[in-house]
């Protein structure tokens, strides 16, 4: 790795009065940790400029200024929100009013503050079911999970295999009072169809649905 010019191989040297020597992490260090932490947390470059809560938003509708301060609340009100298992399930048919980068907001805090975060998407998340099964359970139990573009499955015909792994994996996070953040261009009405009444039940305890329709910000 390239030095820093602070600082050598990511460490500075403190020495107390009495001559104890410490390594310690310099900042730029700390900050590459966070961009890999982020890179491995699926929080992608595109959005990060975006996930200050603070950060300034495209005009809004009605909708998306209420999933505004619901995701800010959350994060306000973090440790609190992460230890009951609260999570989102945002939606809109619309593309590009900003369902990803409000879950990601949340990851991004939680990656700070210490937790075990993860973003994937559905589908990638079917191929890790399928074919890795250590990563799923590595992904199962994470601090905070969200999967992004779910209900996605691209084929005309559904299986009966997403919906019994969706219900599963939902299922072991709720019981364990684990924070799942979902993101979808499926209307409830639609999802519960596609993956049955059960799953849709557990979602009003603990998942707060909110429909985001409103400005397309990639057109902005
Ligand atoms: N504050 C902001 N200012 C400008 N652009 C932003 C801001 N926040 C997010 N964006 C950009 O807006 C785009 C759309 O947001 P986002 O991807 O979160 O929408 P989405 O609802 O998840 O869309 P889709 O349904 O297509 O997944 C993203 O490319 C993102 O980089
Ligand atoms: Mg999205
Ligand atoms: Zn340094």
């Amino acid at each position: 790795m390239e030095t820093c010019g602070k600082c050598d191989r990511g460490y500075l040297l403190i020495r107390d009065a009495s001559g104890h020597e410490q390594a310690v992490e310099c900042e730029c260090r700390k900050q590459i940790r966070l961009v890999v932490a982020m890179d491995e947390a699926g929080i992608f470059p595109e959005f990060r400029p975006y996930l200050d809560p603070q950060c300034k938003t495209p005009g809004m509708s009605r909708e998306q200024k209420d999933v505004h301060k619901a995701v800010q609340d959350y994060i306000g009100d973090l440790k609190a929100r992460v230890v009951v298992g609260d999570g989102f399930y945002l939606y809109s048919a619309a593309r590009g009013t900003g369902k990803t980068t409000h879950l990601l907001m949340i990851l991004s805090v939680a990656l700070r503050a210490g937790y075990t975060v993860r973003n994937i998407h559905w589908w990638d998340l079917m191929r890790v079911m399928i074919t890795e099964p250590d990563e799923l359970e590595a992904i199962k139990d994470v601090g905070v999970l969200m999967i992004d573009e779910l209900g996605k499955e691209g084929a005309k015909k559904e299986t009966d295999f997403p919906r019994a792994m969706f219900d599963y994996l939902l299922r072991h996070r709720l019981s364990r009072l684990k924070p799942t953040l979902l993101a979808s261009n499926l209307e409830p009405a639609e999802f519960d169809e596609k993956y049955g009444t059960g799953v849709k039940s557990l979602f009003t305890k603990h998942i707060r649905v909110m429909p985001m329709h409103g400005v397309d910000w990639r057109g902005t």
